[in-house]
């Protein structure tokens, strides 16, 4: 085995170039330096220092391989020794240093930093994965009393497809209706089945532009990103801006430019827009109708770059007016609107849903129509041991308040212009956009704002805003509502 193994070995190519005649090293033995003949402990020590590792070194070459293995198990050894000296020295320069207040210092910073790398890193993570669900889990949320909720198949699908834009879509969308048809409830009850929708509500008393970044946070689950310390000491200096800007315009742009970027993402990973859903912003329109300004302005170029779709959700009169009376209304698309029930589902709903009898539910639908919200109070006061007649004075009182509120009771200043209006109105059921503006002229815009009137954005009729609306006019005016 073995014999057949060297007789595979084939010969050098070249036996000259190992040989001692040719070779370039050998040429050079080191039987020609005169040091050599000079025993190796003797001319160790009659060489400087420094020279002699290299000494010993450049004779390991040349000598035989038994020698060179003693002198690298040495070299090792030595190797291993200055690093147990320097481990000593290094130890006890730093145990001194660690025993002064200023390397105890700068052992505390040295932690303290390492420690907070670490945490920085760990908790933006965690941040980055909440902001992503946020979008991917879907953040709508569901409808509280299911029991008695009246599915509305032409509006959910209506509402469906607006909250699942096409890919290539490229404007905003607004979904109106008066107060208390049930746009809210339709559009959690529509969106909460979907991902991909950020839904922000704005509260009552909550128009003010911090209040507004608060309520887009919660609902993204955005929190300010943790700083490494030294990020924190430059902004404190004003050199950099990474960790303060806590005004709130600057927190609606920070919470906003993140939301831009997680929206890329999700159409990036989902192949489909996102949605930002603003539900009330009547009440921006109210309280602080420059916030609506830039909200629309924002969805304008959203829509334009294909980022996000904005849906507004909001009740008839300022905000629709406010918001097509400006340039960026050319990127509006669809203007969806959710009106009251008819009196079919009306009744089959007091009946089957609220347990009401017939009789009682036609007097409910003869005071209130299909509105919802108003079904669901006239219920809720019956059922509190009010009589019908008490629940009837009620709502005309608080329509008349409406009407004294807008200066529009018996010697108000607008009668003259709403008296013609009203009375046509209650003859005929509606009147036209177009007649409306002939009569009110400069006015129309303002008696259109005061839950009085009321007109669908981009529809050409004029309503009476509520049923118990109409029927307050109608005494007003001295003719009984239709
Ligand atoms: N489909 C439905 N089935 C049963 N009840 C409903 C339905 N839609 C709305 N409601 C009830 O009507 C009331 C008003 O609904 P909602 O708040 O959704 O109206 P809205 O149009 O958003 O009102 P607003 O303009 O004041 O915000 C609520 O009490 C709600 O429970
Ligand atoms: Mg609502």
């Amino acid at each position: 085995m073995m014999a057949s193994r060297v007789a595979r070995i084939p010969h050098y190519t070249s036996p000259y170039l190992f040989s001692p005649r040719i070779s370039p090293t050998l040429r050079f033995h080191p039987h020609q330096l005169p040091a050599f003949h000079v025993p190796l402990p003797q001319f160790q020590s009659s060489v400087p220092n420094y020279f002699r590792q290299g000494t010993q070194r450049g004779f390991s070459m040349w000598e035989s391989p038994a020698w060179s293995r003693s002198s690298g198990h040495i070299h090792w050894q030595n190797f291993l020794k200055k690093c147990q000296k320097s481990h000593k020295w290094f130890s006890e320069k730093i145990k001194a240093l660690l025993q002064t207040n200023f390397g105890l210092g700068l052992a505390t910073i040295f932690a303290g930093s390492v420690s907070n790398v670490v945490y920085t890193q760990y908790t933006n993570r965690i941040r980055e994965i909440k902001l992503q669900s946020a979008l991917a889990m879907g953040a709508v949320p569901d409808i509280e009393r299911k029991v008695n909720f009246v599915e509305r198949l032409g509006a959910t699908k209506a509402i469906e497809s607006i909250l699942k834009p096409h890919i290539d879509y490229e404007h905003y969308n607004m979904i109106v209706g008066n107060h208390g048809t049930g746009k809210t409830t339709l559009v959690r009850h529509v969106g909460h089945k979907l991902d991909g929708i950020l839904y922000v509500s704005i509260r009552p008393n909550c128009a003010s532009d911090k209040s507004f970044a608060e309520e887009m946070a919660k609902a993204f689950h955005w929190t300010s990103p943790t700083h490494f310390w030294l990020d924190r000491l430059l902004a404190y200096w004003g050199i950099s801006t990474a960790a303060t800007a806590d005004d709130t315009r600057a927190l609606l742009d920070r919470v906003f430019n993140e939301f831009h970027n997680q929206a890329k993402l999700f159409k990036i990973k989902n192949g489909r827009t996102p949605v930002l859903v603003l539900d009330n912003v009547n009440r921006l329109a109210q309280d602080n109708p420059k916030l609506l300004n830039v909200l629309q302005d924002m969805a304008k170029d959203a829509a334009d770059d294909g980022t996000y779709i904005t849906v507004f959700v909001t009740s008839e009169g300022k905000a629709p007016i406010q918001m097509l009376s400006r340039s960026s209304s050319s990127r509006l698309g669809k203007v969806m609107e959710i009106g009251d029930l008819n009196h079919e589902e009306a009744i089959d709903f007091l009946c089957n849903k609220r347990g009401i009898s017939k009789s009682t539910s036609q007097e409910i639908y003869g005071l209130v129509g299909g509105r919802l919200g108003l079904l669901g109070s006239t219920i809720n006061e019956l059922h509190s041991g009010q009589n019908f007649t008490d629940v009837r004075t009620l709502l005309l009182t608080d329509a008349k308040k409406v009407l004294r509120n807008a200066g529009m009771d018996q010697k108000a200043q607008f009668e003259p212009i709403a008296k013609p209006i009203a009375q046509f109105i209650l003859k005929h059921g509606r009147i036209s956009l177009d007649d409306f503006y002939k009569i009110a002229g400069a006015q129309g815009d303002k008696l259109l704002s005061i839950d009085v009137f009321t007109n669908v954005p981009r529809t050409e009729w004029v309503f009476f805003d509520t049923r118990p609306m109409e029927i307050a006019v109608g005494a007003l005016v001295g003719e009984a509502a239709g």
